[in-house]
């Protein structure tokens, strides 16, 4: 059988910190608030186009595997923030990288696109279409967050991270995932002011106007989160003390709280970034994963139990087994 091994990972983090005292001198917010509810201090801002973050989060994850771009055969670019909707991002990334014999495909399920991206390429090079893939979480929420409204503006940051996967004969990679939906949910995330049923009503690309039920997000992502962890361990035969290292999406510390221990985990095992860069959406697992990696916290052979969700509501639970490497070549 064929596994789909990660065998390069790179990041790309905007230098520009926004703090939550930043964010209370143009907000009715504070720090104090922010910190309480969500967990976060600060997030990034970019300054350069998505698709250079994700084109340099993607190189230093080739580089990470020692592999030449001219060898990729499939570029995954997970988010939703897209420069443009044609052409697509993936092909912006590939010439980026040189990559001239890639396919190349975007995927938008938002904060979750990265793993439904790690579960298309995994499968792709589990079928034999393609040898290795790289999956690339990225997003700019700066350049359409709703910067007057403090339900959501405090809660979001620019970010990216790419893995690279290769077929490999070892038990590997994911090996075990569950992909949702709670399609009836999916008024409760909404980004009003892009897509063409808001160019029919003749508006201005960046007149961005977020729908967001926070109460609501919150309770379906706690549930959704724990039964697909669950459902994944059991499936996988696996016990959660087997788990090595949690690494979650990361959209509030209290949602990660909620899951851990739903799971049986404690806070110990969960690898944390949602107080530094706060929800970088597609971003966020893969960063917090890349991390854990450079700061040793993985193992060669690690399981490692990644639950995610965003809007749609998508949701999504993965199941990884660590390779033998954990530093870059
Ligand atoms: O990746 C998917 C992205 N979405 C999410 O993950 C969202 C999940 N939801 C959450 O994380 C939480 O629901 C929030 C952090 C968004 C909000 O926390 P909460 O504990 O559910 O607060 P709340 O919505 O019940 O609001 C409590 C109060 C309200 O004031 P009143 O009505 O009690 O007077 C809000 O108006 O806090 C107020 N509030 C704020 N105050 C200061 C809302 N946002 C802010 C703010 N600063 N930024």
């Amino acid at each position: 059988m064929t596994f789909a091994a990660i065998t390069g990972w790179g990041k790309c983090l905007p230098p520009a910190v926004l703090t939550n005292a930043d964010l209370s001198t143009f907000l009715d917010t504070s720090d104090e608030w922010i910190v309480s509810r969500t967990g976060m201090r600060e997030r990034r801002v970019s300054h350069v186009p998505a698709i250079q973050l994700a084109s340099t989060a993607a190189a230093r994850a080739l580089a990470c595997a020692g592999l030449d771009p001219a060898a990729l055969e499939l570029i995954i670019y997970g988010g939703c923030s897209n420069e443009e909707l044609v052409p697509n991002s993936a092909s912006g990334v590939q010439i980026e990288l040189g990559a001239t014999r890639a396919a190349a495909m975007d995927i938008n399920t938002a904060c979750t696109s990265f793993m439904y991206g790690l579960s298309i390429g995994t499968s792709m090079i589990r079928s034999g279409v393609v040898k290795n893939a790289l999956v690339i979480g990225v997003e700019l929420i700066s350049q359409y967050m709703d910067w007057d409204n403090r339900n959501v503006a405090v809660l979001f940051g620019d970010g990216a991270a790419a893995m690279l996967l290769e077929a490999s004969d070892t038990e590997t990679g994911v090996i075990r995932e569950k992909l949702q939906c709670y399609a009836d949910a999916r008024q409760i995330l909404r980004v009003r002011g892009i897509g063409t049923q808001y160019a029919l009503q003749g508006l201005d690309f960046g007149q961005t106007r977020w729908d967001f039920d926070g109460q609501e997000i919150f309770k379906k992502a706690v549930r959704g989160m724990s039964e697909a962890s669950i459902e994944v361990l059991s499936g996988a035969g696996v016990a959660i003390d087997d788990v090595a290292l949690i690494v979650p999406h990361q959209a509030n510390l209290r949602i990660i709280e909620s899951v851990a221990k739903y799971a049986g985990a404690p806070m110990e095992k969960v690898h944390l970034t949602v107080h530094k860069y706060g929800n970088m959406s597609s971003a966020t697992a893969p960063v917090a994963l890349v991390e854990a990696v450079e700061e040793g916290r993985v193992k060669p052979r690690d399981l490692i139990l990644m639950p995610a969700f965003g809007g749609g509501l998508t949701l999504s639970a993965h199941l990884l087994r660590w390779g033998d490497r954990v530093t870059p070549l």
